[in-house]
């Protein structure tokens, strides 16, 4: 099957699909769903097979009908319709493996029977056998000179583990064909903020220190850590979020106009912008940073456990679950204006928000009470919702009014505006342009590393002072300090939409 790519040339997307960790959370609650949602719009080439790899051990039919569980349990009952279930499943192959030993590689060769179109391995497993594995399937010839292969972060802990988890990926595999997921850059809106910002003069034109005084991203949870602590608590939402999916958008509201849209034009201006972020130094941590860990509250009416409370915690643990931090792009477009970032768990609301706020007009001629209105602002909603309102400020209607201004938003809310249109996973369409070969949306390693390098300053600074961090109740919008951290500079955390 041939699809268009964005230069609009056609491109085959027929390709066999090796899943590690078949049996995961993240490909049963995602990467199966979005898979299936491929197939139901007819994106899915019919030649293409999926195969699961496991430890666990399954049979075919059983390894089948775990995965129609899996899609009951996340695709909406109306669109789980019977012919493309079937036609999902018969394309599923299953392999138990144990990754690590060379052992067994063998029946990857053998499945792949020269078929002659490109395999992707799909790691959703721990990065720390990603090399094993690249190792194992490369002596085993399984792969050829087409082969792709997908890796999921966090890609190491520093600078260093990512960069050994990156040179053995890279023994096997050149850069061209390393597809490094950030879902969030596969969400709707974040693909609509590239076209927001280069599509549109208004914005163009507006971009920069002399326009804007300060930017704001929430990335707010409602989950905690969902069973995770193994991982989450060697991780902390420093290097689960903010080293991937809050820099990452930060690179796409900081980054110039790229000379195109190749992968690598814009790969190069994200990372000019990962390369001009204010590094951390000690004297910043008690103004700039602040580091939050949830205690038992109450969420949606719920009573909800602390984090130290969780299944299997260690009661001792100084993990940060939310931080906040003002931050900046040392560069002739940003110079002074500060970048405010916040995210964390078990916060009131699942929200995901950019907010780009304008500066005020150079001379105010309105009420003078109301001049904390006068300024413009963007909001760029992720999730939930997804959709664009720009802020404006008007004449208040009525006799009586004057000219007193009013605050209301111009607003695309793309659920309204596009009601036909599903708004598709994350996954999907990452899977998609995995499949047709393009790599726009897939993180560089020279992106990987800066971000690192960053991340490394701030945990450094940490470690130095070995503070634990501030509590917040569950349900909270983080620790008071988050808030005073945003209002000492004479602003407040937007709460309007
Ligand atoms: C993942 C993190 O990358 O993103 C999780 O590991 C987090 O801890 C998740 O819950 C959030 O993704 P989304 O798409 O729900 O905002």
């Amino acid at each position: 099957m041939s699809q268009t790519n964005r230069s609009g040339q056609t491109v085959s997307t027929e390709i066999d699909l090796a899943l590690f960790g078949a049996l995961g959370d993240l490909a049963q609650r995602k990467l199966f769903p979005a898979l299936f949602h491929l197939e139901r719009e007819g994106l899915l080439d019919p030649a293409t097979r999926l195969l699961g790899l496991a430890r666990q051990d399954y049979d075919l039919d059983g390894f089948r009908k775990q995965i129609e569980k899996a899609l009951k349990t996340y695709v909406k009952a109306e669109e789980l319709d019977r012919e493309s279930l079937a036609r999902f499943l018969a394309r599923l192959d299953f392999l138990q493996l144990d990754f690590t030993k060379p052992e067994g590689y063998a029946a990857v060769r053998e499945w792949r029977q020269d078929v002659g179109r490109p395999m992707v391995v799909y790691l959703s497993v721990a990065a720390k056998i990603y090399g094993d594995i690249c190792r194992h399937l490369e002596a085993s010839g399984s792969l050829d000179d087409q082969s792709r292969v997908v890796v999921e972060k966090p890609i190491g802990y520093d600078l260093d583990s990512s960069a050994e988890i990156n040179d053995a990926i890279g023994a096997v595999f050149p850069e061209s064909r390393v597809y490094r997921i950030d879902h969030y850059l596969g969400k709707e809106t974040v693909q609509n903020l590239i076209a927001l910002r280069f599509a549109n003069p208004l914005f163009g034109t507006q971009w920069n220190q002399n326009h804007i005084s300060h930017v704001e991203i929430t990335v707010a949870e409602k989950v905690g850590i969902e069973g995770r602590w193994g991982y989450f608590d060697d991780a902390g939402q420093l290097r689960d979020m903010v080293q991937n999916h809050l820099l990452q958008l930060v690179c796409l509201i900081a980054m110039d106009p790229p000379a195109n849209l190749d992968a690598d034009a814009i790969r190069d201006e994200k990372v000019k912008v990962l390369k001009a972020l204010r590094p951390f130094t000690d004297d910043m941590l008690g103004r700039d940073v602040v580091r939050g860990q949830y205690t038992a509250g109450t969420i949606d009416g719920q009573a909800v456990p602390g984090y130290l409370e969780e299944e299997g915690a260690n009661t001792e643990s100084h993990t940060e679950s939310f931080v906040a931090m003002k931050t900046g792009v040392a560069n002739w477009r940003w110079a002074g204006v500060p970048f405010y970032l916040r995210t964390g768990k078990r916060m009131p609301e699942k929200l995901s928000q950019i907010v780009i706020h304008f500066r005020q007009q150079p001379h105010y001629i309105f009420d003078p009470d109301q001049r904390g209105l006068a300024a413009n602002k963007l909001v760029i909603r992720l999730q939930p919702e997804e959709g664009i309102a720009l802020e404006v400020l008007t004449k208040d209607s009525g006799l009586d009014k004057g000219m007193r201004l009013r605050r209301g938003p111009l607003h695309l809310d793309f659920n309204s505006a596009f009601p036909k249109t599903r708004i598709p996973d994350a996954y999907e369409r990452l899977l998609l342009e995995v499949m047709k070969g393009q790599q726009y949306l897939f993180v560089r390693r020279d992106e990987v590393e800066h971000a690192w390098q960053w991340c490394d300053s701030l945990i450094a600074a940490w470690e130095d002072r070995d503070e634990p961090p501030r509590r917040y109740p569950a349900g909270s919008w983080g620790p008071v300090a988050s808030i005073a951290m945003i209002t000492q500079d004479g602003r407040s955390w937007y709460e309007d939409y």
